[in-house]
């Protein structure tokens, strides 16, 4: 079905795993994508592996100024914004008493402010223009709550509590939550407490590869003006969480 999908689209967190498959998919399905993360020499491979449709720009998802930025770039290249999927993110889980307030920080930079930063860039121009498609990729973590995960679990529960605000507060804007489940990419790579980070080994021996989470922003993104999908969930096959 290439071509299905006439829209410009950004897409942060896309130089690897689950933004990197996202920009696969949607690219194959016709759109024209703007892609961002801290990563520019990843991002620039892709852009040129996936053709002139493709455009990049290093971007901080914790820097308001910079996701602004992001936006206005994305609209002088393309000469409009679309969609925005939020899906930058940051996972060093460990246990509270481990008391890595740094690590705990950096989480909700990125996985709160992050979307916060993304959606406040693009919702003035939504609004503007009667239009407009927030995907935000949560977790099954912000529908369960586990050890070690419990400030990622917060940051991935307020994505969702956003997301669903979101959809409430503009009639005029589509907003979508796909909550991955145990996907096999790099996240978790700063894990600091070595149970923890062996754990997340174990974990992911039931995994699906990033291209299954690509597959359902596609479907959301395919939809009818009319149909807003809200909320989609992706495990594997008898998952354990
Ligand atoms: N993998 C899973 O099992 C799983 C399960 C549920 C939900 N998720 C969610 O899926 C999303 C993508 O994660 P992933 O699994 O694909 O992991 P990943 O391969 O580690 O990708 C994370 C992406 O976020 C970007 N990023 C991190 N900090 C950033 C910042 N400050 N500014 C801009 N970009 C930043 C990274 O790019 P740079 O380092 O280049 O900036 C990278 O592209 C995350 O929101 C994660 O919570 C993943």
């Amino acid at each position: 079905m290439a071509g299905s999908i006439d829209k410009v689209v950004l897409i942060t967190g896309a130089s690897s795993g689950i933004g990197e498959a996202t920009a696969r998919e949607l690219a194959s399905a016709g759109a024209r994508l703007f892609i961002g993360a801290r990563r520019g020499a990843r991002l620039k491979a892709l852009a040129e592996e996936l053709g002139e449709t493709v455009a990049w720009r290093e971007l901080d998802v914790t820097d308001a100024a910079d996701v602004e930025a992001f936006v206005t770039a994305a609209d002088a290249r393309f000469g409009r914004v679309d969609v925005l999927v939020n899906n930058a993110g940051v996972m060093p889980l460990s246990p509270l008493a481990a008391l890595k307030r740094d690590e705990w920080k950096r989480m909700i930079d990125v996985n709160i402010h992050g979307v916060l930063n993304g959606i406040a860039a693009v919702l003035p121009r939504f609004v503007a223009q009667q239009r407009g498609h927030v995907v935000n990729v949560a977790s099954v973590a912000a529908h369960m709550v586990m050890p070690t995960a419990a400030v990622y679990c917060g940051t991935k529960h307020a994505v969702r509590a956003i997301t669903e605000g979101l959809r409430q507060e503009h009639d005029e804007i589509r907003a979508t939550l796909i909550s991955p489940g145990v996907v096999a990419t790099d996240l978790g790579h700063d894990i600091t407490d070595p149970d923890v980070a062996a754990a997340l080994t174990g974990w992911r021996k039931k995994s699906l590869t990033p291209d299954a989470i690509a597959r359902a922003v596609r479907y959301a993104l395919e939809q009818p003006e009319g149909v807003d999908i809200n909320e989609v969930i992706v495990r594997p096959v008898a998952a354990d969480m």
